[in-house]
């Protein structure tokens, strides 16, 4: 594996993989890899011939009085294990190379999608994600983009910026990889504490109570984030949100919920983690018979 630190030399790397004949899977990383990072570089390797991870702890995505100082970085292990996954390259450019003037004047601004769910608490966080994708996307030039569904509003986000924008990529989406006690594995459960990891699992038991109502039949969307919210309760957990959104535009569900896919998706304060996490709910269409 090749670690890549200079823009210009991942670009050129790119396209010599291009004039072979052969393709490129990117796997947009900000580092301290887990198990979820993991599964998101196998899929990039069954997508494309030449798998790129980038790391980058990206500022722009962080507001003020957020964990950018703290969010962890650990380049040396992160390296072990790329290479470990069989990773090709990994990119690892600095901040004056990815924003050399300091101050970004341009950037993708992402609007609706990125005023709800956790929008509403940070406001600049998915134009901050969006602009360091499309600049990725601009330098890795990759076919394919691989992203985890735990960050299920990035997701949707992307895609439609991927169509918005006509970038010439295709999203994968990998599910979401949990603790056996269900918790979602995120760099953030670093911040936890024994007790606090124990609590947190929680999260993911309160939208399984809410996955098996809706398996059950139930189709109200506030009759389904109330069986999200009494688990959280009773763990003593207060969300930030618990939500029910259309999964493809993060628009208003419908009541009752008609024909489509949901994204029901919960964030919340477990000691200094703000954790987040959901499933999709899908309502099948009518057979035609
Ligand atoms: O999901 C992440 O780790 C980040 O938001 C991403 C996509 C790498 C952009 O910095």
């Amino acid at each position: 594996m090749q670690v890549v630190t200079e823009i210009e030399a991942m670009r050129a790397i790119s396209r010599e993989v291009h004039h072979r004949g052969e393709s490129v899977a990117l796997v947009p990383t900000m580092g301290a890899f887990h198990a979820g990072h993991l599964a998101l570089m196998r899929r990039a390797r069954e997508l494309a011939t030449v798998t790129v991870v980038s790391l980058f702890v990206n500022p722009l995505q962080f507001g003020p009085g957020e964990d950018w100082a703290r969010y962890p970085r650990r380049l040396e292990s992160d390296r072990a294990a790329a290479e470990a996954a069989g990773v090709d390259y990994l990119f690892v450019p600095s901040e004056s190379a990815m924003y050399p003037h300091g101050e970004v004047v341009a950037r993708v601004v992402v609007g609706r999608m990125a005023e709800v769910l956790c929008g509403r608490s940070r406001p600049t966080h998915f134009n901050g994600v969006a602009t360091v994708v499309a600049k990725l996307f601009h330098i890795v030039e990759p076919d394919w983009a691989v992203f985890g569904q735990k960050d299920g509003q990035q997701v949707a986000i992307i895609r439609r910026m991927v169509e918005d924008l006509n970038f010439p990529v295709r999203i994968a989406v990998v599910p979401t990889v949990r603790e056996p006690t269900g918790l979602a594995l995120s760099s953030r459960n670093e911040y936890l504490t024994e007790a606090e990891r124990r609590k947190a699992a929680a999260l993911y038991q309160a939208l399984s109570a809410g996955q098996a109502r809706f398996a059950g039949g139930e189709r109200h969307p506030q009759v389904l984030v109330e069986a999200v919210r009494a688990v959280l309760a009773e763990a003593g957990i207060q969300p930030e949100y618990v939500e029910l959104v259309q999964a493809w535009d993060l628009g208003a569900a419908p009541d009752p919920l008609a024909p489509g896919a949901y994204l029901l998706a919960v964030a919340a304060w477990v000691g200094t983690a703000r954790l987040i996490d959901n499933v999709i709910l899908t309502v099948p269409e009518p057979s035609a018979s």
